[in-house]
């Protein structure tokens, strides 16, 4: 489920669509959760699905710390990769959260090496710090920034407004741990699906 002051906007012919802020989303603030209509689908359900699927299930999925590709139902899925990304989940959860304000008109955008992309991307993300290529073993760089960013965040959860607290609700207690203890919030590095099993994954949808 996505933070539901967004809106789907064009960017361009070679990236596509993004998901844009309507209102101000501060930080703190969760930007996207798990929700009841996404698909998790496990390697032996990806193996079923016809190839004609391969190409969406490559553009639009992304493979979790267990191996299993998110489907997300609604805008989610047309979240773009940034260098500078705002919004970034702790390792292993399936939230995540604006690591800036972000300002009306603001693209929301995640890395996608936090989210054990398969292929290198050639990046269109236009910031001064863009790695030019995203690479699957971006991760451990990208940790070096990530890790200090959520806990900052983590430091307004509670203080934000929060739209999709419902859908994080049943983590409330790991989420309080998290806001009391935050060198217990684990680090993006735990994302990582181990690279021998993601190429098997990858293998899986005829790639
Ligand atoms: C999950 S989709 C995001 C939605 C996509 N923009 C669309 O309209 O279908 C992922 C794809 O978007 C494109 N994309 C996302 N971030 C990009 C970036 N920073 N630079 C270039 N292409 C990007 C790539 O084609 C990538 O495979
Ligand atoms: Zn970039």
């Amino acid at each position: 489920m996505l933070h539901p002051d967004t809106e789907l906007r064009t960017i361009n012919d070679e990236v596509g669509y993004g998901v844009f802020a309507t209102q101000p989303i501060p930080l703190g603030t969760i930007t996207w959760a798990l929700d009841p209509l996404d698909q998790i689908l496990t390697l032996h359900r990806v193996e079923q699905i016809e190839n004609q699927y391969d190409g969406i299930l490559t553009r639009f999925t992304w493979v979790n710390a267990n191996g299993h590709r998110i489907l997300c139902w609604d805008f989610g899925r047309f979240m773009n990769h940034s260098c500078e990304a705002n919004s970034f989940g702790p390792g292993g959860c399936h939230f995540e959260m604006a690591v800036r304000d972000i300002a009306p008109g603001e693209e929301l955008t995640c890395d996608y090496a936090t989210l054990n992309l398969e292929q290198p991307l050639v990046c269109q993300c236009g910031s001064s710090r863009c790695r030019g290529v995203v690479k699957p073993d971006d991760l451990e760089y990208v940790a070096s920034t990530s890790d200090g960013l959520i806990r900052t965040a983590f430091t307004r959860v509670r203080q934000v407004k929060q739209p999709l607290w419902h859908w994080v609700e049943s983590q409330n207690k790991e989420i309080d741990h998290m806001l009391h203890h935050p060198h217990s919030i684990p680090s993006v590095l735990k994302h990582r699906w181990l690279s021998e099993q993601t190429t098997k994954a990858s293998k899986s949808i005829g790639s």
